[in-house]
């Protein structure tokens, strides 16, 4: 008797893919308390991606391939790890996960590339698990792993307060081109606030200040209209001139986007990448060119935005 072999059954696998961000504005006001800065935030998700493959195991494995992996923790200390943890606890859920990390979105950039590995291990390990959570639950949980994590489930462009987390979507016409001029040296968000609050004499544990939420008229009317000269004109961030101080050199990527017609230069979040607004697709590249030609960036990307949050792009059963 001869016997047939049996295929093995396929594994379940969930493939989600995540945004990175860029912050059109971001203005930011005085520490409370609890040391977190209120913030005043227009999100905007642009075409570069994390991508996560969750697999069922017996405990929590990280793995990380792809740009920049060797930068990334595995340990407890990774947002997708702590984003299984929390879901896992919060839903009762006993057995393990692989998640698997394909990095697209720069490391230590302030294009909030680990928030978008949260958000991707959230919405995969909820599929994986069945959980039956809501889209606003897993929101919820998202903003107590990090500040820029509901965000990049919710995707789209989005006007962010509190710490960054409390969102509503803006209304946006049209699709915006992007060159992002990235160092391999990254800034510690840490010390960006904290050169930010040096330079303002902001005291610990102070009364907080909102920032001003009114200055962002012109840029949500930009958005509205599908503008990139009135957007490039509003594009604003109160961390810019500490993220300076702290890395001088990052003038030069913003004078040479500049020189080439960039309609708006800006860092993201908290730097050190500089995102430059093109006219067009054509014009970013010539944009990113010119960067790429100076020498003013370790490299040199393109993309284009907004883009849709965190989405399921395949499972198998
Ligand atoms: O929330 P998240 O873990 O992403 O924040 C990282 C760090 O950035 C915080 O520990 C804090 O130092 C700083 N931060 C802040 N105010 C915010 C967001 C972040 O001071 N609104």
């Amino acid at each position: 008797m001869t016997l047939t072999p049996v295929a093995p059954l396929p594994e379940h696998e969930v493939r989600v893919r995540a945004p990175g961000k860029v912050n059109l504005s971001l203005r930011v006001g005085a520490p409370g308390a609890d040391g977190y800065h209120p913030l005043h935030t227009i999100f905007q998700a642009v075409s570069l991606y994390e991508e996560i493959v969750a697999t069922p195991a017996d405990d929590l494995v990280v793995t990380v391939s792809g740009t920049q992996a060797e930068l990334v923790p595995t340990d407890e200390t990774n947002l997708a790890w702590r984003a299984a943890a929390v879901l896992a606890e919060h839903a009762g859920v006993s057995g393990g996960v692989h998640l698997h990390l394909e990095k697209g979105v720069p490391v230590a950039g302030g294009m909030a590339g680990g928030s978008a590995d949260a958000a991707a291990a959230l919405l995969a390990c909820d599929t994986l698990w069945a959980t039956g959570l809501s889209r606003d639950d897993l929101l919820e949980l998202a903003g107590e792993i990090g500040s820029d994590v509901p965000f990049a489930l919710m995707g789209h462009t989005a006007v962010g307060s509190g710490r960054g987390h409390l969102l509503t979507p803006a209304l946006t016409r049209g699709e915006f081109h992007w060159a992002f001029a990235l160092q391999d040296r990254g800034l510690s968000t840490p010390e960006v606030y904290g050169a930010f609050d040096a330079a303002h004499g902001h005291v610990p544990s102070g009364p907080g200040t909102p920032p001003d939420d009114e200055a962002d008229v012109p840029l949500m009317q930009a958005l509205r209209a599908g503008d990139p000269h009135a957007l490039g004109e509003a594009l604003h961030n109160d961390l810019e001139p500490a993220a300076l101080r702290l890395d001088p050199a990052l003038a030069e990527p913003i004078a040479v986007a500049r020189d080439a017609g960039a309609l708006g230069v800006v860092l993201s979040g908290s730097g050190p990448t500089v995102a430059a607004l093109g006219r067009n697709r054509q014009h970013a590249l010539l944009v990113a060119a010119a960067i790429t030609a100076a020498g003013v960036a370790d490299r040199v990307v393109t993309a284009s935005a907004p883009v849709a949050g965190a989405r399921v792009v395949s499972t198998t059963e």
